[in-house]
């Protein structure tokens, strides 16, 4: 099982701050059944540049690659990015390097408020004109912050693929809504987003517990089926998830 969104990369962004702390993250990942965990340390486009980020992420992915050296079971880092939504995104060229891997796919982080037809259209250009596929970080997130329920009827249609937090199924007023989307095919992978070892740390093994407990072992098999057709890099398989 993958941990699709996590910011374990010492002092990069506002997740681990050390390469200590980064060691005891991936430590209780592993504890907890997960094998890779996709990187993503925040980008914002007014204050940081796609080509110093990329410095910034490599050397941190290499100084957490030489902690793990030795260990008796491996760990996976993909490296990927949490990219915030700005104006003019679909014809920005230069992010383009900051998808998950090799695969098509980027995370993207959409701003803390209703979204316009604007941004809808951009996530639409993202696809449409540079073949990128958006894959929308912590859904949930607004789900709850604006008890929107049905934003993710809203995105029908659309070329887009979704995360969500694992604490939206933890969540007992948004649970229900959670299962639910899970089992229309709204969710297409999980993941932490573990920022720390106290107030967000990795819980991956919570939610899949809860998922397994309310749905079935199907539905962590379904999480695990998606995640070999984003790392296939097969668009037709990916365009097949589309919500
Ligand atoms: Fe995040």
């Amino acid at each position: 099982m993958i941990d699709f969104h996590t910011h374990i990369l010492p002092a990069v962004d506002d997740g681990s701050q050390s390469a200590e702390e980064s060691l005891k993250m991936v430590t209780s990942l592993k504890s907890q059944g997960i094998d890779t965990a996709v990187v993503t340390p925040h980008f914002y486009a007014d204050e940081d540049n796609p080509r110093r980020f990329g410095k910034r992420r490599t050397e941190a992915m290499h100084k957490l690659n030489d902690m793990l050296k030795g260990s008796s079971t491996e760990f996976n880092i993909v490296p990927g990015a949490e990219v915030a939504y700005f104006e003019g995104i679909s014809d920005c060229e230069e992010i383009l390097d900051m998808k998950i891997g090799d695969t098509p796919v980027m995370l993207i982080e959409m701003p803390f408020s209703s979204w316009s037809e604007r941004m809808l259209n951009e996530l639409d250009g993202i696809y449409y004109k540079n073949g990128t596929i958006p894959l929308l970080a912590h859904l949930d997130r607004y789900i709850r912050m604006f008890n929107n329920k049905k934003l993710a009827d809203k995105l029908s249609g659309l070329p887009v693929l979704v995360q969500v937090n694992t604490s939206f199924f933890l969540d007992k007023k948004f649970s229900k809504l959670a299962f639910s989307m899970l089992t229309k095919g709204q969710i297409h992978v999980i993941g932490s987003d573990c920022h720390n070892m106290d107030s967000r740390k990795p819980n991956m093994d919570e939610a899949m517990q809860v998922i397994e407990k309310n749905l079935g072992h199907n539905y962590i098999h379904e999480l695990e089926h998606n995640e070999r057709v984003i790392f296939s890099s097969e668009r037709e398989r990916i365009e097949r998830l589309f919500i």
